[in-house]
């Protein structure tokens, strides 16, 4: 694997999620692949999850990470081409990447979207910025449209689960909109419709209210309602996620509560499991009884994190 920004850099799923649960049950079978390698963790938005489980999976694979808080610490970046920086921006990403791609073998960043200009956000000029101008491998640790690592990891939890439950029938997989105070990105919603779309292992429904439409290029192929009781029905897995307007880009239309998942909803489906990518707002986007109750796998699903991570990492090692 030469990068890891989408689902269209994985030749095969499921090799991939097997080689994560390969390291799950045995986390230093590869701890000398990364030996004197180092990746570089650039972040310009906050993290908790994504920041300490790459730096756990580099460890793993014997590889040293430095991790960067580029809002913070560094200077502030230009991505425009041809831009007059006369204005906040101090040094351009055509200067800053080169060199990081010297300082480091493998370079990860996460960049969240403006939710401002719909064009310029799906662009996805940041990263792209990075992967032409940095010359090594690029992975993403959250862009603007896209979370493949985190979508990486919840294929992974759902075929670790569902391995224990008798299934004789295809898994039904409900993507679910949920109330949030704040305009938040598309990212994990997008990559967890292009992600399971892809596999195309389960049904697909997603439902949301009016106005909620996440862009087709991603979810085309899925079943979509705006219906949340008809689509809970037997549903074996629950994704909960909040994300802002995608058409009239970047707001909040309906906070509808009645939206946010709760036991008695959670009865209509076939005893699912419910997930949830982190952090979560309590009692506003996912109830205290669903959070703290026996179906939710969210704490198991931020620990398949490292899993995803170590077993992307393996892979570009194993491509230099
Ligand atoms: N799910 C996730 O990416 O969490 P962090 O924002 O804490 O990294």
């Amino acid at each position: 694997m030469k990068q890891f920004i989408s689902v269209n850099d994985v030749p095969d799923i499921n090799a991939l999620v097997k080689k994560a649960l390969a390291y799950k049950a045995n986390p230093f079978a590869d701890k000398a692949l990364g030996a004197g390698k180092r990746i570089g963790l650039l972040f310009l938005n906050p993290s908790l999850r994504t920041r300490l489980s790459t730096q756990v999976a580099a460890s793993n694979l014997g590889m040293e990470a430095i991790v960067f808080n580029v809002d913070k610490e560094g200077w502030a970046l230009e991505f425009e081409e041809g831009a007059i920086m006369s204005g906040n921006t101090v040094e351009h990403i055509k200067d800053a990447a080169p060199i990081l791609g010297n300082y480091f073998d493998v370079l990860a960043i996460r960049t969240f979207p403006s939710l401002n200009n719909r064009d310029d956000d799906y662009s996805e000029m940041f990263i792209n910025q990075f992967i032409k101008y940095a010359g090594v491998p690029v992975v993403s640790l959250e862009s603007a449209t896209l979370h493949p690592l985190q979508s990486l990891t919840d294929i992974i939890t759902i075929q670790e689960d569902s391995r224990l439950k008798a299934q004789d029938s295809r898994l039904k997989i409900v993507l679910t909109w949920a109330p949030h105070i704040k305009p938040l990105p598309q990212c994990v919603a997008n990559s967890f419709a292009q992600w399971i779309n892809k596999w195309g292992e389960a049904d697909f429904v997603i439902t949301h209210p009016e106005d909620y439409e996440l862009d087709e290029q991603f979810t085309k192929g899925a079943t979509i309602t705006k219906n949340q009781d008809e689509a809970l029905k037997n549903a074996d897995y629950v994704y909960v996620k909040n994300w802002s307007t995608y058409t009239d880009y970047g707001k909040i239309y309906d906070n509808d509560p009645s939206w946010m998942l709760t036991n008695e909803k959670l009865a209509l489906t076939n005893n699912a499991k419910v997930m949830h990518c982190l952090p979560v707002r309590r009692n506003v986007e996912l109830s205290d009884e669903i959070l703290d109750g026996p179906n939710s796998i969210v704490t198991q699903e931020a620990g398949n994190r490292v899993w995803a991570a170590q077993a992307v990492l393996s892979e570009i090692l194993n491509a230099k």
